[in-house]
C-alpha cells in the first residue's frame, strides 16, 4: 500500500535501511532536545482560518530568489544520499525537478556536484561548508557557478560537529572520501579546519556574483550581522537538531529574525516540516517558503527519485488542503493573522 503521508515513509525507510545508516539520517545531538522541539513548538502554533473566501482555485506557487517554484517547499541539504539509495544525490534530484521544486546539493554529497547537476531537471543551490581551506571553498564555488547553481547556501552552524550519540559507536566513513572525491587533486594537507568568522562571509562575497544565503541563523542579532554583510538570504535552521542541543527550534526562532530582516531579504526556514500545516504556519510567520531534511531521505530510501517525487506531492497537496480549509487561496495571501502562539 502506497504510504499516505510521510510517517508512513518514515516507518518503511526504518524497515528497509541499514540501522546504522538510518542513525545517521534520524539522529540529533546530545539528548535530542532540539530535535524535538523542532515538532512539538508547531503544536504550540493554532491556525485562525477565515471563511467565505473563493477557494475553488488554490495556489500553492511561489518564487524563491526569482526563481519560480510549485510549492514554497524545497530540498534541504543533506549528506550522503548513496546511504538511502544506490542512485543517491541523481535520484533526489530527478525527484525534486519532477515534483517542481528546488534541491540544495551538499558539500558532502556521493555525487559531484556537476553529476548533480547534470541528473537535475530542477533548479539548484549549492551548499558549501568552509571547514577546509579557502581555496577549497572557492574551487568549490568556481564549479557550483559553472554547473548553473543558482545560490550558494554557507552552513554556518558546524564550527565544529554536533555530539551525535547515535552514530558515535560506528564509524561511517564516507564523509572526507566523498569530499575528496569532489576536489580531486588537492593536497592531503589542504584538508585541515578553516575558522570561519563573519571575515569569510565578506571573503565569500568578494568571489562570487551568485546570491548567497546563510544556512543556521537562529537569533535577530545575527540576522542583523548578516544584512550588514550582504546576504540575499537567509535560513533559519538548528540544522535538523543535530549541533547544538538545547537551542530554539526553527520555528520558535523564525519570527524575531523576520522582524530583525523587515523584508530587506528572503527568510527561508527548516527543521521539523512534516505536515501541509506545518509549511502553512511557517509562511504565516513570515518565512518565503520551508526546506524539507529527513522526509526526503524517506522518500528516496523507499522508492528513489519516485518516492523522494511523491513525499514533495504529499507535502504540497496537505499544503493546499490547508490553504483551502484556512481561507488562503494564494501563497501570498498567507499572513501573521493566521497564527497565534498558545
Ligand atoms: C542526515 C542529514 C544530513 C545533513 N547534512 C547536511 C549537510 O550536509 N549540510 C547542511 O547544511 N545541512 C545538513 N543537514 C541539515 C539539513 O539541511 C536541515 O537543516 C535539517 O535536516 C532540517 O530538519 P528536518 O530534517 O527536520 O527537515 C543534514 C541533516 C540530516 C538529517
Amino acid at each position: 500500500m502506497d504510504p499516505i503521508n510521510v510517517f508512513e515513509y518514515e516507518a518503511l525507510a526504518k524497515q528497509l535501511m541499514d540501522p546504522v545508516y538510518w542513525d545517521y539520517y534520524a539522529g540529533g545531538s546530545d539528548d535530542e532536545v532540539t530535535l524535538q522541539v523542532n515538532r512539538t513548538d508547531f503544536n504550540r502554533i493554532r491556525l485562525r482560518p477565515r471563511m467565505l473566501v473563493d477557494v475553488s482555485h488554490c495556489d500553492t506557487r511561489t518564487t524563491v530568489l526569482g526563481q519560480l517554484i510549485e510549492m514554497p517547499i524545497m530540498v534541504a541539504p543533506t549528506a550522503l544520499h548513496g546511504l538511502g539509495h544506490t542512485e543517491g544525490e541523481y535520484a533526489t534530484a530527478q525527484g525534486a525537478g519532477a515534483a517542481g521544486t528546488l534541491m540544495t546539493a551538499s558539500t558532502e554529497s556521493t555525487r559531484t556536484l556537476e553529476e548533480i547537476a547534470q541528473a537535475a531537471s530542477g533548479p539548484l543551490w549549492f551548499q558549501l561548508y568552509i571547514f577546509h581551506s579557502l581555496k577549497l571553498a572557492a574551487e568549490l564555488v568556481r564549479r557550483a557557478e559553472a554547473a548553473g547553481y543558482q545560490a550558494i547556501v554557507v552552513t554556518v552552524d558546524l564550527p565544529i560537529l554536533g555530539n551525535r550519540e547515535r552514530s558515535k559507536r560506528h564509524t561511517i566513513s564516507i564523509p572526507l572520501s566523498a569530499l575528496k572525491e569532489m576536489v580531486t587533486g588537492v593536497e592531503e594537507e589542504e584538508l585541515r579546519r578553516e575558522p570561519m568568522t563573519w571575515e569569510t562571509i565578506d571573503w565569500l562575497r568578494s568571489i562570487t556574483h551568485l546570491p548567497i544565503l546563510l544556512k543556521g541563523i537562529l537569533t535577530a542579532e545575527d540576522a542583523v550581522l548578516a544584512l550588514e554583510h550582504g546576504v540575499d538570504g537567509i535560513i533559519v535552521s538548528n540544522h535538523g537538531g543535530r549541533q547544538l542541543d538545547g537551542a530554539v527550534s526553527s520555528i520558535e526562532a523564525l519570527p524575531e529574525i523576520v522582524e530583525a530582516v523587515g523584508g530587506r531579504c528572503e527568510v527561508y526556514m527548516d527543521g521539523g516540516i512534516r505536515r501541509g500545516t506545518d509549511v502553512l504556519k511557517a509562511l504565516a510567520l513570515g518565512a518565503r517558503a520551508v526546506l524539507v531534511g529527513r522526509p526526503i531521505l524517506w522518500g528516496l530510501a523507499v522508492d528513489g527519485s519516485k518516492g523522494v517525487q511523491q513525499v514533495l506531492k504529499i507535502l504540497q497537496t496537505e499544503l493546499e488542503r490547508a490553504m483551502k480549509l484556512a481561507g488562503c487561496p494564494t501563497v501570498a495571501s498567507i499572513n501573521r493573522a493566521l497564527v497565534k502562539w498558545t
